[in-house]
């Protein structure tokens, strides 16, 4: 929760910094595509271009690949990956009651659109070693929008 409240903060600040972070909303004739819940969509506007664009419809497909190995709800448990609740503006290989490998360990990033992109592209490209045996998402899209997907559902939102 503290987390989640600190990289709102952080990615609000961010968008700032940037001059973006307007643009949403206004009553305009256009409205969003599907029907994003309100709470999913102000989770991903807090994400830089073009994650805050994602599709969470493709991106809970996509993520579909992931579930062998992770759970994404509060208190789910770990399987071969950890439980990713929390995940986004947290410390990497940052959970006391999982066993990650040195690898992650030695990058130690924080998670955030950008190096989750990058370790979502090629594990073992950006942390050579790493326990987690995945290709990667190879598609941009498709990449962006687990990523979006990742965001919400990480952060308890409804997706
Ligand atoms: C075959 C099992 C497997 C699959 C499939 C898999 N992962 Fe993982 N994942 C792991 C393992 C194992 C680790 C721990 C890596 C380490 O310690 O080197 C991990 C770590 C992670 C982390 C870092 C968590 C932390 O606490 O720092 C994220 C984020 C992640 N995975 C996301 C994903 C996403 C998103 C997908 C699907 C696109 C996915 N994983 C698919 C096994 C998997």
């Amino acid at each position: 929760m503290k987390r989640a409240t600190l990289t709102m903060l952080a990615t609000a600040g961010l968008l700032a910094a940037c001059g973006q972070g307007g643009g949403q909303g206004g009553g305009s004739a256009s409205q969003s595509p599907a029907a994003v819940p309100a709470e999913s969509k102000a989770l991903l506007d807090q994400l830089p271009a073009p994650y805050r664009d994602a599709d969470l419809e493709n991106g809970a497909a996509h993520f579909s690949l992931c579930r062998s190995c992770h759970t994404i709800t509060k208190d789910g448990a770990n399987m071969t990956g950890p439980n990713l609740y929390g995940v986004f503006g947290s410390k990497a290989a940052g959970k006391a009651d999982y066993s990650y490998s040195n690898a992650l360990k030695a990058k130690a990033p924080t998670w955030d659109a950008a190096t989750l992109n990058q370790w979502l592209a090629g594990p073992q490209a950006f942390a050579p070693g790493t326990k987690m045996s995945f290709v990667g998402l190879k598609d941009d899209t498709d990449r962006r929008d687990v990523i979006g997907y990742l965001k919400v559902a990480s952060s308890g939102g409804p997706t």
